[in-house]
């Protein structure tokens, strides 16, 4: 039954199998509704696109705003599967989750809106470049290494999602490595427009992507930008000391689009035994590369197929959406199970 909340309608979202339950408006988004109870629901591009929310609905009136058909398929939507950052509500509802974590159903860090000024735009590439935000006077900003946030220009929609690069530890910088896509809309701002000294607006964390504790063996998988977040992972587990195994995978065009070589190898020496496996996937007949060449996926594949992982895999991964897809595929087939493997694909906007 719904019940009147100010003006608004409201109803109640009840989760399964964990036995959570949360306040909704009429026509608001559960994982916008979570959120806004701190209540921590799986998600990645919060936009239809990547399927990390999908669900099942057991019981209530509900629509889907836009979506992707590769995240949510017409023959699952048949069968009553949802995406929760699209569902939105006009009954009470009873949802079956189908990712979550009983002993980490709330946010660790509560998601909130601050202003910021740029420090630094660099380009670290021919198409990608950091940009770096100083937190107004006295703003805090609390994320996991390997989450995202939310960048407009303040009060202007729309926004763009971009994961830092830098350190939880240093909260009052923020660093990203954005991809310069030409025509697009934050590609132009940041490559045309935005200069030192403006202010920008930030929105977050957001995201399930950040470092997990385990035994096994880290498969840490990344092409283009997607360095962000893994680099930002990587340097937390230096800065705090946690000595894994690591494999990083990287995967560029061509040597130009390599970058950060001098950073990783420095990374590379704090840990005991850490190897960085850059590959490209089209080198110019004059490079001077004796490296592996090819699409990053099939160098793992032939990796795994070489040193094969008695520890187990835990694979890290961000990028392309088809990279992941393909790397996920790869780790499966050498043993990594889906509770262990953690991503954030980087799908397209569609605001
Ligand atoms: C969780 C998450 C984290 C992300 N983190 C990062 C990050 O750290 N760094 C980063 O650079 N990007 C990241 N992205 C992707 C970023 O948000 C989009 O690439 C961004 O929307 C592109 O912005 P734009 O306004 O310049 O292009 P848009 O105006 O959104 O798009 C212009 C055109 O380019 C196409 N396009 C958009 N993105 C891409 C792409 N990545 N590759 C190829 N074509 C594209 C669009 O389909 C469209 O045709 C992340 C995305 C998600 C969901
Ligand atoms: S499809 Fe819902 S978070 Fe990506």
């Amino acid at each position: 039954m719904g019940g009147e909340w100010g003006s608004a309608v409201t109803y109640k979202v009840k989760f399964l199998p964990v036995n959570v339950e949360i306040e909704i408006e009429e026509g608001e988004k559960v994982l916008d509704a979570a959120f806004r109870q701190g209540v921590l629901l799986a998600h990645g591009c919060r936009e239809g696109q990547c399927s990390a929310c999908k669900s099942v609905m057991v019981d209530g009136d509900f629509d889907l705003d836009r979506y992707s058909t590769f995240a949510l398929p017409d023959y699952e939507a048949e069968q009553g599967y949802v995406l929760l950052c699209q569902t939105l509500a006009y009954s009470d509802l009873t949802i079956e989750l189908l990712n979550y974590n009983e002993e980490h159903m709330f946010l660790d860090h509560p998601i909130r809106t601050v202003l910021a000024t740029v420090t630094e735009i660099r380009r670290l590439t021919r198409d990608i470049t950091r940009l770096r935000l100083r937190l107004k006077e006295g703003a805090s900003f609390a994320f996991k290494a390997g989450q995202y946030v939310d960048i407009r220009l303040p009060g202007v929609d729309p926004a763009r999602s971009f994961s830092m690069s830098s350190l939880p530890s240093r909260p009052e910088e923020l660093e990203f490595m954005i991809k310069i896509i030409p025509g697009g809309y934050f590609s132009t701002l940041l490559d045309q427009r935005l200069q030192v000294g403006d202010e920008l607006e930030i929105t977050g964390p957001f995201g399930n992507f950040y470092y997990r504790d385990g035994r096994e063996d880290m498969y840490v998988i990344g092409g283009g930008a997607g360095m962000a977040p893994l680099w930002s992972l990587m340097c937390e587990m230096a800065e705090k000391g946690i000595d894994r195994k690591i494999r990083f995978f990287y995967g560029a065009r061509t040597t130009r689009d390599l970058f950060y070589l001098d950073e990783i190898r420095e990374l590379q020496g704090r840990f005991s035994d850490f190897v960085f496996v850059p590959a490209l996937s089209e080198p110019a007949e004059d490079e001077a590369w004796s490296g592996p060449t090819g699409l990053i996926t099939d160098v793992l594949e032939e990796y795994l197929e070489k040193h094969p992982s008695s520890a187990g895999i835990q694979g890290y991964l961000c990028g392309p959406p088809p990279m992941i897809d393909a790397a996920i595929r790869v780790l499966k087939h050498h043993g990594a199970d889906d509770r262990n493997l953690f991503y954030d694909k980087f799908t397209a906007s569609t605001r």
